[in-house]
């Protein structure tokens, strides 16, 4: 039975997690909203959206009839239609992150709280088939005490900073490489279930784009973060490194030590990963190459319709578990701002020559 009515802001990238909904047995795509005609209505066309639940306004579509709201908009909107989607009466699944500023942050927290609506922040990589097969080895204390992680988001996107074709400024251009997090500490702290209590920042500078005035064209930012459990994080975030790989993409990279042996991922999602574990492998023996896939590979064919191994289709489905067991779901509000404000927090002090500073605490 349909439970879920979906409405879509924003309808490139949120066509991916509205393909995933699609396909799950309690969703409909109801309404989609884009201020560009030509994205909306093509994917209106794609998921049989009537045209009169197409809506180019945002203030017209958070009032139409609906009961879910994906926004998949550029993130300086993320706070602000999250907020007025659960005042009107809808949970949200927000694309990461969270938003710009703590104070938005905030402001979604109270608003999750004063309407009782829930929110998620989609941080599909931490549904990647390795994270959480790695999550379940942390819980089952394979790895003991994780005390040290690393996670590395590196991806070359020069050309959706400035359009290559007309000179002009997209709305990534203002973004520090490590105010985009999401995928590399937001998998860490899921695994990890921690939270970042200090941050501080590094970065060299504007090397490869010296004439560039933005911060988005730092050639790297570093952050290295303190957790409440007592472990160290490091964070990489590149949005203009020359590492390329056949076929494009990004580099996602992971890797987690315990006081009982480590895991870490490939460097290319082709690659295999390595692990010892104190309780399965001998020192003499030394690590083992392990696949770390994306996709679950005894996943069924429709789980890869959303994109990105099948992240999105584990994310969808603990996304409607929690609203339909009215649980809170990873990456709730609090959680959400757990894994943005930290990568706020390591560019400002990078700018600042790298000080340690507090972490803001977001308790519910
Ligand atoms: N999780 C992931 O793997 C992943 C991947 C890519 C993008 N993203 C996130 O998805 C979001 C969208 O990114 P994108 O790559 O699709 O960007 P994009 O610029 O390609 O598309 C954004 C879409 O939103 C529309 N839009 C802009 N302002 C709007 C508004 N006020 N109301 C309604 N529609 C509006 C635009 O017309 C456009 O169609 C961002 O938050 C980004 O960080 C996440």
């Amino acid at each position: 039975m349909t439970a879920y009515r979906v409405g879509l802001a924003g309808a490139r990238r949120g066509g991916g997690i509205v393909r995933a909904m699609a396909n799950h047995p309690q969703c409909e795509i109801a309404t989609l909203c884009d201020i560009n005609t030509e994205s909306l209505e093509a994917l209106g066309k794609e998921l049989n959206v009537p045209d009169d639940r197409l809506f180019t306004e945002f203030d017209d579509f958070v009032n139409a009839d609906f009961n879910v709201a994906v926004i998949a908009t550029p993130i300086d909107f993320h706070a602000e239609q999250s907020i007025a989607a659960m005042e009107s009466g809808k949970h949200v699944l927000c694309e990461q992150t969270m938003a710009y500023s703590i104070e938005d942050c905030r402001n979604v927290i109270d608003a999750a709280k004063k309407t009782g609506m829930t929110y998620m922040m989609a941080e599909n990589y931490s549904f990647y088939h390795c994270v959480l097969e790695w999550k379940k080895a942390i819980e089952a204390g394979r790895l003991g005490k994780i005390y040290h992680a690393e996670g590395e988001y590196i991806h070359e996107i020069v050309d959706l900073l400035v359009d290559p074709q007309t000179g002009e400024r997209c709305w990534r251009y203002p973004r520090a490489p490590i105010w985009y997090c999401g995928h590399s500490l937001g998998p860490l702290l899921f695994m990890m279930q921690d939270r970042v209590v200090r941050a501080t920042g590094a970065t060299p500078g504007r090397n490869m784009y010296p004439d560039e005035e933005s911060v988005s064209f730092l050639d790297m930012e570093t952050g290295l973060f303190l957790t409440e459990k007592g472990a160290v994080i490091k964070i990489l975030a590149s949005q203009t490194v020359k590492r390329y790989r056949k076929g494009g993409g990004y580099l996602t990279w992971y890797s987690l030590y315990g006081t009982k042996g480590f895991v870490e991922s490939g460097r290319d999602p082709q690659d295999r990963g390595l692990e010892w574990l104190e309780d399965e492998d001998t020192k003499e023996g030394g690590a083992r190459y392990v696949p770390t896939p994306f996709s679950d590979p005894d996943a069924p064919p429709e789980a890869k319709l959303g994109g990105h191994g099948t992240g999105e289709y584990y994310m969808v489905q603990h996304f409607i578990n929690a609203l339909n067991e009215g649980t809170r779901p990873a990456f709730n509000a609090v959680q959400a701002a757990e894994v943005t404000v930290p990568g706020l927090l390591a560019h400002e002090s990078a700018m600042k020559g790298g000080e340690w500073v507090d972490v803001p605490q977001f308790r519910w």
